[in-house]
């Protein structure tokens, strides 16, 4: 450890399940994780910042099937295509130090040692499996824990399993994991304790099944053939084996372990709380320091969800709204420990008043009058008044309170010290009326050490936020024209006296206030689900030669005519104009396309020369031409329809 550090920080989040697309809720943690990592390192401390992809189970193997491609395609797609996890993270600007995926080579064989220690020290046994299986979250249930009869985390279907497999002796570790959660900090906030110790410790904590037979994804026990080992297991030693625990590829466990907080969400605080120590334990492992539970994020109420179609797109609105802005919006607007509804009216409200009107404002009000009264430069001088002071105080508090509030990653509290610091700046202004001031050249030395304190608010205001929106921060302290030292955690004496100057510059404004209703017309549009794919038949191979060809006679035909075949819900019944004078009928099986009212009069294509076939006990006397396609895997039809100037028989070539 070098001199300056503070000490190690290990902060890791949740690996994400790589089955579909990522939205707001999953950004939601690692932005959380990420601003937690930038404002440990903005202190001083030397921060691992751990996050990957939880690639093996069923589920991955199913979809991967459903997609055609092996699962190790279908989780390299995710993970690594276009907008796949990484381009997600880069786009939030996402500091994390190490990503680790579970199927990296290294993590597997750490996988396959982990649990023949724990079978060789007789915590992991054979035995018979019969329970109940939820598929999509990969968890057993006992029957008693089912929720009139669904699984209890996601209220799907369960099914029946049964099969030989191995146990973890979960039931061993009860008392000591209940007395981890009721006596330490290990489990906050407080309220999820007591969610785990009634819901599933008092109850009876049963042994655990951890391998599985029925699907081959996974990380083989490698001294049984046919059997995997339980993702959940695979997926929470994740945090150790990233630092090198049982194995070559790393070397930081005995830096970075134990982890000082795992961020998980709330349904997956079980995991974490229960059966991660418990196994830690198993091992005569140290445990993390801590689990912090948060909650999720709703959208207009709901529960977001893919078959719901309401899942919150992180690249659209960091696209429309910048990165900073939607980093900020999930921080500052939802306790972290509690559930939260995200709305884009909230979204567009919270951009409006906190960075537009507040943060934006001040920033620039206070550089367009630096420039105007000073050229942007503001030199040595200046008259204090007792107003000052306040400002001073105030900074020295709300810094105080900050940390306090980032230290119980209490992220929407900490935000609000920050604006308090800018509401009084904005207020300062209101009250010192700098354009009053510069009208005399008496008051302008007092004009001078007014604009030096709004500079020294915004400084540390900026210092404050660069955890939060490291982008914005970056360009506050330019346009601010301040050192590298003047930006840091260090920092943060407050300095508006005599002694300090300052050379400022305009720069565009950091956040346009948005129109709010042109705003959600314009995301209601990109929201629309793209077009399905178009797909076409595919093109023959095989030639006709010209003369055959020339055999078909296609006309014109106009319907004179046209009703549902009885008994037949595919046939429509055509009588038409061939130009002949005789009527001609013609069958043909499009009623699911068209009302045959809607055809009657249209002037359609026919091939008058094929030979008459009988339909339902009706004949039938060529064919209508239509064009075909699909469409999202669903049929179209279109009959070819002409100009109606055509006139009935006229030969088509
Ligand atoms: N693979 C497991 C984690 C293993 S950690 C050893 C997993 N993956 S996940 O992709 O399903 O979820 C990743 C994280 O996103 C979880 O913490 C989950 O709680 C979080 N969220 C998913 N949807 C969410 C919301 N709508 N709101 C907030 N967070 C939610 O679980």
């Amino acid at each position: 450890m070098c001199e300056k550090c503070k000490g190690n920080y290990y902060i890791t989040t949740p690996i994400y399940y790589p089955s579909a697309n990522l939205h707001i809720g999953h950004a939601y943690c690692t932005v959380a994780t990420d601003t937690m990592a930038r404002y440990k390192r903005l202190q001083g401390y030397n921060v691992k910042f751990l996050t990957g992809t939880d690639e093996h189970g069923q589920k991955i193997e199913d979809k991967a099937k459903e997609a055609g491609v092996t699962p190790q395609q279908f989780v390299d797609n995710i993970v690594l295509g276009e907008k796949g996890v990484l381009d997600l993270w880069k786009l939030m600007n996402i500091s994390y130090d190490r990503f680790i995926r579970t199927t990296d080579d290294y993590h597997v064989a750490a996988i396959q040692k982990i649990f023949k220690k724990m079978y060789d020290n007789g915590d992991i046994y054979k035995g018979k499996y019969t329970g109940k299986y939820c598929k999509p979250c990969e968890s057993f249930w006992t029957e008693s824990q089912l929720v009139e009869g669904k699984c209890p985390d996601c209220g799907r279907d369960v099914q029946d399993a049964q099969e030989e497999a191995y146990f973890f002796r979960l039931s061993k570790y009860a008392d000591r994991v209940q007395d981890l959660l009721e006596n330490t900090d290990f489990l906050e906030p407080r309220s999820r304790v007591n969610e785990m110790v009634n819901n599933f410790i008092k109850p009876g904590l049963e042994d655990l099944c951890v391998s599985r037979t029925s699907f081959t994804w996974g990380v083989p026990v490698d001294f049984d053939e046919g059997h995997v080992v339980y993702v959940w297991i695979d997926a929470l030693f994740n945090y150790m084996t990233a630092l090198g625990f049982e194995n070559d590829k790393y070397d930081d466990l005995a830096a970075f372990w134990p982890a000082d907080v795992h961020f998980v969400g709330k349904e997956i605080v079980r995991f974490h709380s229960i059966i991660w120590p418990a196994m830690l334990m198993s091992l005569d492992l140290p445990l993390p320091k801590k689990v912090y539970g948060h909650g999720w994020l709703n959208f207009n109420g709901e529960k977001m969800s893919k078959s719901r179609g309401n899942v919150v797109d992180p690249y659209l609105l960091s696209e429309r709204f910048g990165v900073d802005a939607l980093r900020f919006f999930l921080l500052r607007t939802f306790p972290f420990g509690s559930d939260g509804n995200f709305t884009n009216e909230l979204l567009m409200a919270t951009i409006n008043t906190d960075l537009a009107n507040t943060l934006g404002n001040l920033v620039s009000r206070t550089t367009a009058m630096n420039q105007k009264y000073f050229g942007g430069s503001l030199n040595a001088g200046g008259e204090s008044a007792e107003l000052d002071g306040e400002l001073k105080a105030l900074a020295a508090e709300v810094f105080a309170n900050y940390e306090k509030q980032m230290d119980k990653f209490q992220f929407s509290i900490a935000l609000n010290e920050v604006f308090r610091l800018l509401d009084r700046a904005n207020k300062y202004i209101d009250e010192t009326t700098p354009w009053i001031l510069a009208k005399s050249e008496e008051t302008m030395p007092r004009l001078l050490t007014v604009m030096k304190n709004l500079c020294e608010c915004i400084r540390m205001a900026a210092i404050l936020i660069t955890p939060f929106m490291p982008e914005t921060a970056e360009k506050i302290f330019n346009q601010l024209n301040v050192s590298a030292e003047a930006r840091s955690w260090n920092a943060r004496c407050y300095c508006a006296d005599e002694s300090a100057v300052w050379n400022t510059t305009v720069g565009t404004p950091l956040f346009p206030r948005l129109d709010v209703e042109k705003e959600l017309a314009a995301l209601e549009e990109l929201s629309k689900p793209a077009k399905p794919a178009l797909e076409i038949e595919p093109y023959s191979e095989e030639n006709v030669d010209f003369d055959t060809f020339c055999k078909s006679d296609f006309r014109a035909v106009k319907v004179i005519d046209c009703k549902n075949v009885k008994k037949s819900d595919k046939l429509l019944q055509f009588t038409l104009d061939d130009g002949t004078g005789t009527e001609r009928q013609i069958l043909s099986g499009i009623a699911k396309f068209y009302k045959p009212e809607e055809l009657i009069g249209k002037t359609l294509v026919a091939i008058v020369n094929l030979p008459p076939r009988k339909m339902m006990g009706r004949e039938s006397c060529g064919m209508l031409l239509s064009a075909i396609h699909s469409e999202g895997g669903e049929e179209k039809l279109n009959l070819i329809m002409v100009d109606d100037a055509i006139p009935a028989g006229a030969k088509l070539c």
